[in-house]
This record gives structure tokens, C-alpha cells and sequence, in this order.
């Protein structure tokens, strides 16, 4: 039997244009926008390291060198809350910075989500990974990517987290065809992927959401597919593509998605963790309260 492997490096495509979000992401990475305390990324991120991954690679593209700021270390800020004995603020700031190793390889067009991994391809190597898309937030006592790793552990195959989606709403998704796996009711075996589908066409209410484990093999898929929808390499054609070699899993998490890509999920996202925050959320409860709107 061959040695179980660990998942130790997690993948951000973070190369997208964010035109959902215009006008902040003209200049502004969509990633580096700032939820209540902290830029989008920094969440997936954390998550990923909650997970147990000890590598980040972000994808990236041009204007996106913020990213590779926030995570770098910063003397000259360091230097300054030292100086004058800022020693929370200096703990922060520092915290950041050794969150991983972090390392970036650049996208030269967004050329879409398969693209975007592929990019990633000598960097992570012949070893299973995961895909964090950072501007879906996930909300959860267990991290999600913490709960799809153990998973990975049981069946050492792709996985998908899936969320179900009921109604006309699962046509802004990819789509899981899938029958469920005995042992585990959150793993479900993947017979096929539908993306987008018409709701009356949808094989199940179980809609992909951006957190996936993959195997290596996932680049050769990804080579050997042309542009599907809108031009771009889709991520979600490779994975049919890796069905016909290997079994893949959806996987339904526990916890809840918030999609901060786009500006109605992104205030939501913003009121709802503003009122978990330890240090500002009570404050935010009771002005909240106070108002009539
Ligand atoms: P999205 O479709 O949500 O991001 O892709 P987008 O294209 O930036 O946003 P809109 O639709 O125009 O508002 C999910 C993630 O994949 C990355 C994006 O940066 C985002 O984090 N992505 C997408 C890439 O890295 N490269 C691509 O070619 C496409």
C-alpha cells in the first residue's frame, strides 16, 4: 500500500481582475480588501496553517505586490511600535509575517481558475495540495480546510467541499453529481460535475465551493483541457477530466460561506464576523441595537 500522503501546501489564486467589486479593486487587489480587521487573504491563509500547511502559494498577477507585502516581514513599522512600546500593535504586525513560508508565482492573464492553478504546478510538485479561493469565507468552529483534510486522510482522493443550495441559486454554481459514501455521510463519491446548471437540470442541490484538495495528476488534466466558458481554462473541467482516473469526493463541510467577492455577501460577511469579533464585536452588538435605521 502506498505511504498515506500529507497535505502541506496550499494554493491561492488571487490573479483575478475582482471586476464584481469595482470600483475598490481597480487599484486593490480583491484579496487585500479589508474585512472588519484583516485583508481577505489573511483568513484563508490562517486557515490553511490551521490545516497544517506550512507553504502558501499565491498566484498572483500585475498590481497584486500587496500580497506579498502584508505577509513580509516589515522593519521600518516593527521598528517604530518598538520604539515606542507597542508591544500588542508590534506582536500583530509580527504575527503576520510568520504565518508560513509564503511564496508567489505570477499569472500572466487571468486566463481563469485552471490556469491560475496551473501556475502552481512546479511549485507544488508531485504531492497533493490544497486550493483556497480567498474571497469565500468560511465561518466555522473547525476550520474547513482542517475538516477536509482529515477527510483527505480516509480516502487519500480530490476532494470538494460542497454546500447544498436550494433553489434556482444553484445555477451560479458548479454542480455535483454524486451518490453517497458509505462511513462517512459528509463524503459523497463524485460520479460527475455540471457547471452552472439550469436548476431543473441540476443532478443534485450539492454546489462546489472554493476549498478543494487535489492530487497532482490535476495539472496533466488541467494541460490537456481547451477554454471552456468565457475563454478560460476552467478548473472545474480538469477535475471532470480527473473522474476518468481517479475517484474524487465532494465533501460537506460544517460551517458557513460567505461569498465577500461580491459587495452584498462581503457586508454580510462584515456585520456577521464584526458581531463574533472578541475585541469589537460587543461595541458593534450595542450600537447596532441602539440604531432605528
Ligand atoms: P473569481 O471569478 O471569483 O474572481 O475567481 P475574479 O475573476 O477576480 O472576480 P470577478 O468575477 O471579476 O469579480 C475566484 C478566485 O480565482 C482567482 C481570483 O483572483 C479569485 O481569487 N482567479 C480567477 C485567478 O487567480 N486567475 C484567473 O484567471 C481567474
Amino acid at each position: 500500500m502506498p505511504t498515506p500522503q500529507k497535505i502541506r501546501k496550499a494554493v491561492f489564486p488571487a490573479a483575478g481582475m475582482g471586476t464584481r467589486f469595482l470600483p475598490a479593486t481597480k487599484a486593490t487587489p480583491k484579496e487585500m480588501l479589508c474585512l472588519v480587521d484583516k485583508p481577505l487573504i489573511q483568513y484563508g491563509v490562517e486557515e490553511a496553517v490551521a490545516a497544517g500547511c506550512t507553504e502558501i502559494i499565491i498566484v498572483t498577477g500585475r498590481g497584486k505586490t500587496t500580497m506579498e507585502d502584508h505577509f513580509d516581514r516589515s522593519p521600518e513599522l516593527e521598528a517604530s511600535l518598538a520604539a515606542k512600546n507597542k508591544t500588542a500593535l508590534l506582536e500583530i504586525a509580527r504575527s503576520v509575517s510568520r504565518l508560513a513560508k509564503v511564496v508567489t508565482v505570477r499569472q500572466p492573464e487571468p486566463l481563469g481558475l485552471g490556469h491560475a492553478v496551473l501556475m502552481a504546478k512546479e511549485l507544488v510538485g508531485n504531492e497533493p495540495f490544497c486550493v483556497l479561493l480567498p474571497d469565500d469565507i468560511v465561518d466555522a468552529s473547525i476550520p474547513c480546510m482542517k475538516q477536509m483534510v482529515e477527510a483527505f486522510h480516509e480516502v487519500q482522493s480530490s476532494i470538494l467541499a460542497s454546500e447544498v443550495v436550494e433553489g434556482p441559486a444553484i445555477s451560479a454554481y458548479g454542480c455535483l453529481d454524486c451518490s453517497p459514501h458509505p462511513g462517512n455521510p459528509r463524503l459523497h463519491a463524485v460520479r460527475d460535475l455540471v457547471e452552472k446548471p439550469k436548476f431543473e437540470d441540476a443532478p443534485s442541490p450539492n454546489a462546489i465551493i472554493g476549498r478543494y484538495i487535489l492530487t497532482p495528476r490535476i495539472f496533466e488534466m488541467i494541460e490537456g483541457i481547451t477554454p471552456g466558458a468565457g475563454g478560460e481554462l476552467q478548473l472545474t473541467d480538469a477535475i471532470k477530466a480527473l473522474l476518468q482516473h481517479e475517484k474524487v469526493f465532494g465533501f460537506s463541510y460544517q460551517g458557513k460561506r460567505h461569498d465577500a467577492g461580491d459587495k452584498q455577501g462581503f457586508l454580510r460577511a462584515t456585520v456577521e464576523l464584526a458581531l463574533k469579533h472578541p475585541d469589537l464585536g460587543p461595541g458593534f452588538r450595542n450600537w447596532l441595537q441602539e440604531q432605528t435605521f
